[in-house]
């Protein structure tokens, strides 16, 4: 290093160590009898294209800071200034957007200085101290208090408080703070997300009162055997710990064992409590549970457990990384009401108020250090941070902040030492101290293919093969890691359409009690509210390097809007399980791990042709998880023959929760009774040449030269003609370093978009009108031999599709259909599958009733667009004046573009209108598969070209 020339010391941003003059963590709690101060709101604030532009002279009282701009705290100054003033997020996986040479970061290092004046309340006690603490700030700090400086730190999405009681002033307090958008921390923080600089969380400044508590550990555990709970507060200030509801009034320090309700996610019941030291009352919510593996099972109070969890990034789409508390409570809620169990907080400690919540509503948490180092892979892991002992100070604070912020928590049931950071000394020494310090939970590491550090096995993305493998004890592995169970920490990548095969591995779950379910990547989509594109991702704000839209990877959309793979998700891991039994009975067992089914009502609804024709309910025992019973459904009502019969029947709320109301549904099936008859069409038409160059046939006419419908019931159609194509999925596309077969390109490659239809003949005979072709893409020797039969009757008209593929087929297909164009459609109305999306490995949720929908709603909006919006097992569809039925029942897609224009766009804003609506019959499709960042599709859900034959009957709706 050579010296620097500036008088401004910058030292501290490129040092190693997590910072100066910070006090040691401690427990966190929202609130206490003691004065506390919020200092979030409006700022001052300056934006510095370096570390060392600047002096310090602006901390100084009576600085006059007139001239700056604004900024919201808690918040990230590049969501904030217009049009970029204060610069724009950058989105990279795991490459650095900084030469890699530790500890060091470029010279152009943004920079904001934020500044607060504030007054303290009139009612801020006089004596005592005063803390003041930053709740999450990217990506170092330095803090100035009325002029003095009080330290430095780094860790983003960790707290960090000073004692500043010494400084304060009853009004005039000027708090200064500098925010470097890079640091050695950032090293650290290799998170596949957006770089977003700023003070992203709360500032507060707490009244700490004389003999106020300091940290607190609540040691709160159950004994399934017995049914007791034993409670002990461990007080750094000794106090006394008041349990009203259990009759408890302890001192810090004792024990205490008394018959409790556990809490678990299912039953998360919690006893309201005081810790009062001398100084403060500080409310504690207790929560009894005790984890441990045991015989090779995660088990929580005795019962091994199954996650049907999600990974958890914070995210808003205009406010980043900043979270209100609605919306923490609105992830947790939506989770509950899709069945979600557990959360990983990846890749770092949340807002704490998230945990709040996971205690109140009943959710399994896995916490996750603000630590990864992905970068270095490409590097092999050369100068890993995590392998060279001088950053291990920083590690261990890093734990340490974690543990002690959350560690009072019963949602919290495992520590994550983060996440993709190799492995080394480093993660080897914060495991030793998380052990050391909790011996109440578990250490997760999924870096740890040893399993030397941590507690269970942990993988991300194996394949189903794999997972079955690992389920039957089969795959090997140091002898530590065969005894424990394994969890899936990522895997279900949920990027676009998709992710396709989750029934299949919830189907491996139930099999094999090895395998205690898994965590889906991930929950939301990190789109950045934009206002030209809609929604912005990586290489939408000019960025050197980025990973485009791999930052769109959720269940839900950026305005958490449901998308179809979480209600997929919802229907995959639902926690009632519902069969058809023998005898015109239904089978339910009960899938929870704690909770029996007292909370459920069951109700029935007998279904003819998709509407109902009688209701009732199901009196079902209270079954305890694990049990099975088989309940009589009534005699059905008499329905009309050749009407297709079934019954749905739902496990129902009974009463209102917490988290949503009455009749919510959790689980459902459907009982097929009796089947959808296939349509009929007797030709009785004739194929008649007119004197135009027109072939008349029923409702339709054809153009007598190619054999293309021209004409239905007055209607201008354009096709129907055999359609192969789909927009690609970023599933079709595939993750760039998956090796095997990536169909998106490959389809491409062979032509698979740039079909060519040559007519072979157009033949009449007494009753048909044949067409034959053959389509194929040009320079390849594959073809699609394809013959279209029109039939009519006087009123109605039926083709019937053909295709025989020739040459040697490698690659499946994406579709196979018909495609067609219409004039003009309004609304959509169907019988089959919906209301949502379906594809072959993602058709769980799919029930079969009647729907209605304008186009518009057809259309699932991935922000970056692609195939999407097929409905499946339709047994008849109505748009557009015409009824189509279909024999066998198909997928039916209708849009307002072309899968060309579809294929072209980037975001949804590329989209517009034509004048027509394009629609796709298809009598298959290729399923989804989850290879933007796992397995691709899995055989059974390929769509082979093979020999097919399908029919449709178009008629004038009537
Ligand atoms: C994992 C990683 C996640 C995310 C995901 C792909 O390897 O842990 O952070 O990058 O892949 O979306």
């Amino acid at each position: 290093m050579y010296p620097r020339t500036t008088a401004t010391t910058t030292d501290y941003v490129e040092d190693v160590s997590p910072g100066t003059g910070t006090l040691p963590p401690r427990a966190w709690y929202r609130a206490s009898d003691a004065k506390s101060l919020l200092l979030n709101g409006d700022w001052r604030f300056r934006l510095s294209p370096t570390a060392d532009a600047e002096d310090d002279a602006f901390a100084a009282p009576g600085y006059d800071a007139g001239g700056w701009a604004e900024v919201t705290v808690p918040g990230h100054w590049v969501l904030q200034g217009d049009d970029g003033a204060f610069g724009s997020p950058v989105y990279t996986n795991h490459l650095y957007p900084f030469p890699v040479d530790p500890p060091h970061v470029p010279t152009e290092n943004p920079t904001g200085d934020h500044l607060r004046h504030f007054d303290l309340p009139a009612d801020w006690p006089a004596d005592g101290d005063a803390v003041l603490r930053f709740d999450g700030v990217e990506s170092c700090a330095r803090v100035w208090l009325n002029g003095t400086e009080v330290g430095t730190f780094k860790g983003s999405r960790l707290p960090h408080e000073f004692a500043v009681g010494a400084l304060l002033r009853p009004t005039g307090n000027v708090l200064a703070v500098r925010v470097h958008q890079w640091s050695a921390g950032s090293y650290l923080e290799d998170q596949d997300q957006w770089w977003l600089p700023g003070i992203f969380r709360d500032v507060t400044l707490l009244h700490r009162p004389e003999r106020a508590a300091g940290d607190f550990f609540v040691h709160a555990a159950y004994d399934h055997r017995t049914g007791e709970g034993t409670l002990r507060v461990d007080s750094e200030v000794p106090g006394r710990v008041t349990v009203p509801g259990l009759g408890l009034d302890l001192a810090t320090g004792e024990t205490a064992t008394v018959p409790v309700e556990p809490w678990t996610a299912e039953t998360p019941t919690l006893y309201d409590a005081v810790l009062a030291t001398p100084g403060e009352r500080v409310p504690l919510r207790v929560g009894f549970r005790t984890v441990a593996v045991e015989d090779g099972l995660l088990k929580v109070n005795g019962r091994p457990l199954l996650f049907r969890g999600v990974n958890r990034h914070e995210w808003h789409p205009e406010r980043g990384r900043a979270l209100d508390l609605e919306t923490m409570r609105q992830d947790v809620l939506l989770m509950k009401r899709h069945n979600v169990n557990a959360v990983r907080t990846s890749h770092y400690p949340p807002h704490p108020a998230f945990l709040d919540l996971c205690d109140e509503y009943g959710l399994w948490v896995i916490d996750e250090c603000d630590l990864e180092t992905h970068g270095f892979v490409e590097h092999d892991w050369r100068d890993n941070p995590v392998d060279d002992d001088r950053w291990t100070p920083a590690l261990l604070d890093r734990a340490a902040r974690m543990v002690e912020r959350d560690k009072n928590h019963p949602s919290v049931v495992m520590w994550s030492l983060g996440n993709e950071a190799g492995t080394g000394r480093g993660l080897t020494a914060m495991a030793e101290w998380i052990h050391a310090r909790d011996t109440s939970r578990l250490v997760h590491y999924e870096g740890d293919a040893t399993c030397r550090d941590t507690d269970v096995y942990s993988r991300m993305y194996p394949f189903h093969e794999e997972t079955e493998l690992i389920g039957r004890g089969l795959d090997g592995g140091t002898h530590k890691r065969r005894g424990l169970p394994l969890i899936l920490c990522e895997y279900g990548h949920a990027m676009g359409n998709g992710p396709g095969g989750l029934a299949d591995y919830q189907r491996l779950f139930e099999r094999y009690d090895r395998l205690q379910g898994g965590f889906v990547w991930e929950w939301i989509d990190h789109g950045v509210r934009h206002p030209g594109l809609g929604y912005a991702y990586g290489g939408d704000f000019g960025e050197e390097l980025h990973d485009g839209n791999f930052v769109c990877d959720g269940l839900l959309f950026p305005d958490r809007t449901p998308s179809p793979g979480l209600l997929e998700y919802r229907k995959v891991i639902e926690p009632v399980r519902i069969e058809g039994g023998g005898d015109g009975s239904v089978r339910v067992t009960n899938g929870h791990d704690f909770a029996d089914l007292s909370a459920l009502a069951f109700t029935w609804s007998y279904e003819v042709d998709g509407e109902t024709a009688a209701t009732g309910t199901l009196a079902l025992p209270p079954l305890a998880p694990g049990e099975s019973a088989e309940v009589k459904l009534p005699e059905p009502p008499d329905a009309p023959a050749g009407r297709e019969t079934l019954w749905t029947v739902r496990a129902v709320l009974a009463e209102d929760t917490p988290w949503a109301p009455k009749d919510h549904v959790v689980a459902w099936t459907q009982l097929p009774r009796t089947p959808h008859p296939a349509p009929t069409l007797t030709p009785t038409a004739r194929p008649a040449p007119a004197a135009d160059d027109r072939i008349h046939l029923g409702p339709a006419t054809f153009d007598a030269r190619t054999g293309a419908l021209l004409t239905l019931s007055g209607t201008e159609l354009t096709g129907p003609r055999l359609d192969v194509w789909r927009a690609p999925t970023d599933n079709d596309e595939g993750a760039p370093w998956q090796p095997d077969a990536r169909y998106g390109t490959l389809w491409r490659e062979l032509g698979l978009h740039r079909m060519r239809h040559r007519l072979d003949g157009v033949r009449l005979t007494d009753d048909a009108l044949t067409v034959h072709t053959r389509v194929a893409p040009a320079a390849a020797d594959v073809g699609l031999r394809t013959t279209y039969r029109w039939e009519a009757d006087g009123e109605r008209l039926r083709l019937t599709v053909a295709v025989t593929p020739e040459g040697h087929w490698t690659l499946p297909l994406p579709r196979l259909g018909v495609r067609l164009a219409l004039p003009e459609v309004d609304r959509v109305r169907w019988y089959g599958g919906g209301p949502g999306e379906a594809y072959p490995d993602t058709r769980s949720a799919s029930r079969l009733s009647r729907w209605e929908s304008s186009v518009d709603g057809l259309q699932t909006p991935y922000v970056r667009p692609q195939e999407n919006g097929a409905r499946a097992d339709v047994r008849w569809v109505e748009l557009g004046g015409l009824r189509i039925e279909g024999d066998p029942a198909f997928w039916f897609t209708a849009r307002r573009w072309t899968t060309e224009h579809l294929d072209a766009a980037a975001h949804l804003t590329d989209l517009a209108p034509g004048d027509r609506v394009w629609v796709n019959l298809d009598h298959a499709q290729h399923g989804i598969g989850s290879q933007s960042c796992g397995p691709g599709v899995l055989p059974r859900y390929e769509l082979r070209a093979a020999p097919a034959e399908f029919s449709f009957v178009f008629a004038r709706r009537g």
